[in-house]
């Protein structure tokens, strides 16, 4: 995608504001260029604290505070990427981008 493109997409997305947003233009956008994956990174916050609440309320926790210690990612990761950056975003929009999160990846509701 062009510069420009990504440029209007981003006004279009500011514009609508929704949930899915804030997680595409924050989370999204910056770990196209991560590895692993968001989705294997889910999965590893899902094995490490199991519950909905658990999960939710430790990404809370490490996107405000990211430190190695916290860290379910690999010590090659890390020092591939650094640690991820501490997040700029609102509370609000903090936890939005953690529901959408959540609802993307979440297996329990695609096995009913
Ligand atoms: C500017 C880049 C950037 C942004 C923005 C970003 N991340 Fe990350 N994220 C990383 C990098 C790099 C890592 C790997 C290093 C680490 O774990 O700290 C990571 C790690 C993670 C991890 C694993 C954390 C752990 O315990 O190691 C999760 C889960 C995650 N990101 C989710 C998110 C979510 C959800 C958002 C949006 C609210 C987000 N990230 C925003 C770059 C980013």
């Amino acid at each position: 995608m062009g510069r420009l493109s990504v440029t209007i997409l981003l006004i279009l997305s500011a514009l609508q504001g929704s949930n899915v947003n804030v997680y595409e233009r924050n989370c999204v956008a910056c770990h196209r260029h991560v590895s692993p994956s968001l989705e294997k990174l889910f999965f590893d916050y899902l094995l490490k604290y199991s519950s909905e609440r658990r999960v939710k309320r430790a990404l809370a926790d490490y996107l405000k505070h990211p430190t190695k210690k916290r860290s379910v990612a690999s010590e090659e990761v890390i020092q591939k990427y650094g640690l991820m950056p501490k997040t700029w975003l609102r509370d609000t929009d903090l936890h939005k981008a953690i529901d959408t999160y959540w609802e993307t990846y979440k297996v329990f509701g695609k096995i009913k």
